[in-house]
């Protein structure tokens, strides 16, 4: 384990297996991870921890990596397919808690909520004003949600309560094409999964797309969006915000992003909840027991 979990779950995993757990402080530094993973059967890893080609071949007995998030773009998967090594992920338990999220940091950026916040603890408020921080109301709005799985439709659920329009656009090319959705939409919220297709896959061409007065809305995967590319369409006000929760080099962000008021910045908080993170763990736990049983996992990545 790359690190402890809820007492609850290390109580299952202990009466299961013999545990080796790294307890330092933040992420399990690399060249740990490949040295303590020999001779182990199973690893449970987070979203924070790179499991490369080394990490895998250094594992030589693995028979299950079970990652704790729904997202596996830090997994080599195609080496531990290679090997034979299962891999899950947590799917379901965190798509209301990260749909949740998106919606806070919809409304975050639209109603100005840091730029508010912000005049609030600089002592810079001089009390209500007519024009004061004005935004944009989300009815009669429309949402593009592009990547419409399991968090992109609980978002779409959720903004159309708010009264707002929704269109979407997909791999298998249901719904609408990317470059209209992007020119059309008030909001463009992300839910693809980070691979080598949608690296990059909003860039200084997408932005451009966009309307002057639409926002950028990124929970899925940092490197999803080019980082200086949106930096740039934020500073020329090519665009009117963006609120982000990932970022292409966690836990860095874009300098020129620390300075701007038109971005919301999150710590990569989508799935933090304690019933989320708990049930998160307690299905990654259920995997791993489950393989080294010798029975199928749970929730195994497609
Ligand atoms: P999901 O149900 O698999 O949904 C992803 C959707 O994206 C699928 O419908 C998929 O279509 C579609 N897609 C894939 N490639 C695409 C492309 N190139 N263009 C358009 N659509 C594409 O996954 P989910 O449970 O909603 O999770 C989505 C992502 O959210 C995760 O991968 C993770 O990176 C991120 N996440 C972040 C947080 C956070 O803390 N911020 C928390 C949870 C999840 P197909 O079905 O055709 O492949
Ligand atoms: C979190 O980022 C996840 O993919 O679960």
């Amino acid at each position: 384990m790359t690190r402890g979990l809820p007492l609850s779950v290390m109580t299952r995993l202990e009466a299961a297996c013999d545990v080796d757990r790294f307890d330092g402080k933040g992420v399990m530094p690399h060249d740990d991870l490949v040295a303590r993973v020999a001779g182990k059967h199973a690893l449970l890893s987070m979203v924070t921890d790179a499991v490369s080609r080394s990490v895998i071949e250094a594992g030589t007995n693995l028979r299950v990596i079970a990652n704790v998030a729904v997202g596996y773009n830090n997994i080599d998967v195609v080496t531990a397919r290679e090997r034979g090594i299962i891999v899950t992920n947590t799917p379901d338990v965190l798509t209301d808690a990260t749909a949740d999220f998106t919606l806070a940091l919809i409304l975050a950026v639209t109603r100005r909520l840091g730029e508010g916040e912000r005049m609030v603890r600089r002592g810079n408020w001089k009390g209500w004003a007519f024009d004061q921080l004005l935004g944009m109301q989300l009815r009669g709005r429309q949402l593009g949600v592009v990547g419409f799985g399991r968090i992109g439709r609980a978002v779409a659920a959720r903004a159309s309560a708010f009264g707002m329009t929704i269109v979407h656009s997909s791999r298998s090319g249901s719904g609408m094409p990317l470059d209209r959705l992007l020119s059309t939409s008030d909001i463009v919220s992300l839910h693809v999964p980070l691979t080598s297709e949608t690296r990059h896959l909003i860039g200084q061409a997408e932005l451009a797309r966009m309307k002057r007065s639409a926002y950028l809305i990124n929970t899925t995967r940092g490197p999803v969006v080019d980082e200086t590319a949106l930096a740039w369409a934020l500073r020329s006000r090519l665009i009117a915000g963006a609120a982000l929760d990932v970022y292409e080099r966690e836990p860095e962000v874009h300098p020129d992003l620390l300075s701007l008021e038109n971005v919301v910045l999150a710590p990569h908080l989508g799935s933090a909840t304690t019933e989320t993170r708990t049930a998160m763990a307690d299905l990654a736990a259920s995997n791993l027991i489950a393989v080294l049983g010798g029975k199928p996992p749970l929730t195994p990545i497609p």
